[in-house]
């Protein structure tokens, strides 16, 4: 385990307007990130570039959704997710994410790239947080990580089951 991160608290918001872009390699390793990410992250380009996504990591961020997005990617789709994500001074910003897999010429997947836009108030403050709480509290009950991953996996599996929807469809309903 590392240093407890420090965290402020204290949310930015950004624009409607505001594109928030990065690439990957395959292993989720940036190669890309536009001059928007590094004003909203407050990192400077080298501090991202070769460095892991989970970079931005924030320790509120479930497991589970992380397993969700590598799980679609890996199946060759895209993914939308809401994500908050920790700035470099330890402020939070969150962004309603689009995620796609980069192909070379002959089809073979080269990398990731995502956008990232500002998410509409409602849908984080009356659905996505409280739901991120709970798949949270699920990780950390269990001691095994393991564990923990697949309680909070279920949680999301047996959400959409009481949905009726896919992963996609929910998301597009809230
Ligand atoms: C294209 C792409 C964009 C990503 N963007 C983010 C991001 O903005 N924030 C984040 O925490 N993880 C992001 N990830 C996921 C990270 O690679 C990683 O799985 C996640 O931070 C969890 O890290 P951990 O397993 O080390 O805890 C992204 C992955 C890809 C492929």
């Amino acid at each position: 385990m590392g240093q407890p991160q420090i965290l402020t608290g204290t949310e930015r918001r950004f624009a409607e307007s505001d594109v928030i872009v990065s690439k990957t390699d395959t292993r989720g390793v940036i190669t890309y990130v536009n001059r928007t990410f590094m004003k909203i992250s407050g990192y400077a380009e080298a501090d991202l570039l070769g460095k892991p996504h989970s970079i931005l990591r924030h320790p509120e961020m479930p497991r589970a959704v992380f397993k969700l997005l590598w799980d679609m990617l890996g199946a060759g789709r895209e993914v939308f997710a809401y994500v908050v994500n920790r700035c470099k001074n330890g402020d939070h910003y969150w962004v309603f994410a689009h995620a796609t897999p980069s192909y070379d010429k002959a089809g073979k997947v080269v990398g990731y790239h995502s956008f990232r836009r500002v998410p509409e108030r409602r849908i984080v403050d009356e659905t996505i947080a409280p739901l991120y709480r709970q798949l949270l509290d699920e990780e950390r009950r269990y001691p095994d990580r393991k564990e923990g991953l697949e309680r909070s996996h279920r949680m999301v599996a047996d959400l959409l089951a009481s949905k009726g929807a896919s992963y996609d469809r929910w998301i597009f309903s809230l």
